[in-house]
């Protein structure tokens, strides 16, 4: 059985108390979750416990690159300003030593249940490579947690006939009516993602109910990260699978993250998929996961970095940050995200621009910054293209475009003062709403959080987040358009004290 504090976790708590104060809160984003120290990957247990929010993470705090892997751990009251609290679980197990992968979290019985998945990755006697992930369990009190005696308790040996040994992780939790059921990522016998529904009376012992769907190598390789959850009259599946091929402007090459959405049948656990489409339209967003806040809003945070393109600047101490939580709901059959409500009490100094008409390069008095929540509405199409330009100076720009003849909405980091061979644009379709009036409207909620940007198009329809590393000082914000357009702006400063 282990320890309640291991060795491993307690140095790793030690060096976090002096390593956190190190990291000036100036360099970090002002009201996004970022890395303690060192590395953070994926949100794992995204969980409400003792009507806290609790997030945890993905953890590599000895280095700014992933290595085993660590739970990382933070609290909020309001999804908006987060305490770091010590580090929740260390590779200290038989049934872990590769690390503590990616899970989830639940309150239960009045503890918070942690599941993960534990990598066994050992050189047998023989020589023979021993590598398996399996599931495993751990109970706290909101900061301490103990794993199971029990663990590992679901192995690779209960899935269906020719599902990989190897690849099997992320599991995803949550009570019914009868007990607990999960989600966790496979790969079936082509090879190709899946996902394995589980049940369980207890925590500790599970049953293999059902395959609940498959790539059958259409939508990439390995599917991580599940989670499963009804939204409305529909049941959304989100996944993030590997290795996944562009297909016109909704999905790109590599890692995406996406929503399955379809009809589920709570008796004879089928899921019939209906649509698929992207979470998330910009360069950095993966891994997303859900909780079920208290006053039932379905909440969703991502990580805020893609594996392809681990970029963060060589003097910071710390590498990785997640989205903001957003706000789920179902509607014109689409997934619609908007930042949670809770981030408007943090707006300040509002500035304010109605009928605004951009004919060439103009900067608005009263908005400019790095931290900050701007509103545009473009009610006037005479251009074909209008752009948005932030985090700006003589020496650098973000670049969001709009091409009025094309429908598309296009971010692009070139000039934002990264040195690395990494893909700086992405493109979207983003039709125009039609307004209260009947005509056209494009409407941009875009966050600005020093280092990142979020936009939410169309109230939340598509959102499209990327990470920039520009120097601070570059807080200039342009608008221009080839043409006339006809506009309204609303800035807000978002002032979240520490
Ligand atoms: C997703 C992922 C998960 C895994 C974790 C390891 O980004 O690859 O599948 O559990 O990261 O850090």
């Amino acid at each position: 059985m282990g320890e309640l504090i291991s060795k491993q976790l307690l140095k790793v708590r030690m060096m976090e108390r002096k390593q956190i104060h190190d990291i000036p809160w100036e360099e970090r984003p002002a009201f996004h979750v970022s890395s303690p120290t060192g590395w953070m990957n994926d949100p794992n247990g995204f969980s409400v416990f003792h009507d806290r929010y609790h997030l945890f993470f993905q953890y590599h705090p000895f280095s700014k690159k992933w290595g085993p892997m660590h739970w990382g751990h933070c609290v909020s009251d309001d999804f908006i300003r987060w305490e770091f609290l010590p580090a929740a679980l260390a590779p200290d197990e038989a049934y872990d030593e590769g690390g503590c992968y990616s899970g989830s979290g639940i309150e239960a019985d009045g503890e918070h249940v942690l599941i993960y998945t534990g990598v066994i990755d050992r050189y047998l006697e023989d020589g023979f490579h021993y590598y398996r992930q399996v599931q495993c369990l751990a109970r706290g009190n909101g900061t301490d947690y103990q794993k199971s005696e029990k663990n590992p308790i679901i192995t690779s040996e209960s899935t269906p006939d020719g599902s990989s040994l190897e690849d099997f992780r992320d599991p995803k939790i949550w009570k019914d009516e009868d007990g607990f059921s999960l989600v966790v990522g496979s790969r079936g016998p082509d090879g190709t993602g899946q996902i394995l529904l589980y049940h369980a009376e207890n925590l500790e012992q599970w049953k293999f109910v059902t395959v609940l769907d498959q790539s059958r190598g259409e939508y990439g390789k390995m599917w991580e990260c599940p989670d499963f959850f009804p939204l409305g009259e529909m049941q959304v599946l989100m996944v993030s699978p590997q290795d996944m091929r562009a297909r016109g402007l909704e999905f790109h090459n590599g890692n995406n993250s996406i929503f399955l959405t379809g009809k589920y049948d709570q008796k004879t656990h089928r899921f019939e998929r209906e649509q698929v489409v992207s979470v998330d339209y910009g360069l950095d967003f993966y891994a997303p996961q859900t909780l079920l806040a208290k006053d039932g809003r379905r909440v969703l945070i991502g990580w805020m970095q893609s594996w392809d393109a681990k970029i963060s600047p060589a003097a910071f101490q710390w590498s990785g940050m997640m989205t903001i939580p957003r706000e789920l709901t179902f509607k014109k059959g689409r997934v619609y995200q908007a930042p949670v409500r809770e981030l408007e009490q943090y707006r300040r100094n509002p500035v304010c621009y109605e009928n605004q008409l951009i004919q060439e390069s103009t900067v608005l008095e009263g908005i400019r910054g790095r931290v900050l929540e701007l509103l545009v509405e473009i009610t006037g199409f005479s251009f074909e293209h209008f752009w948005i330009r932030f985090a700006q100076n003589d020496d650098y720009e973000m670049l969001l475009q709009y091409n009025h003849r094309r429908k598309i909405l296009t971010v692009d980091r070139t000039h934002s003062g990264i040195d690395r061979d990494v893909i700086c644009r992405r493109k979207m379709d983003l039709i125009p709403m039609t307004g209260e009036d009947g005509k056209e409207i494009v409407k941009l909620r875009i966050l600005l959080d020093k280092y990142s940007v979020e936009v939410f198009a169309n109230d939340g329809e598509k959102v499209m987040s990327s990470v920039f590393y520009t120097p601070l000082e570059a807080d200039g914000i342009l608008f221009d358009s080839d043409g006339t357009a006809c506009m309204n702006i609303k800035k807000y400063d978002i002032c979240v004290q520490r």
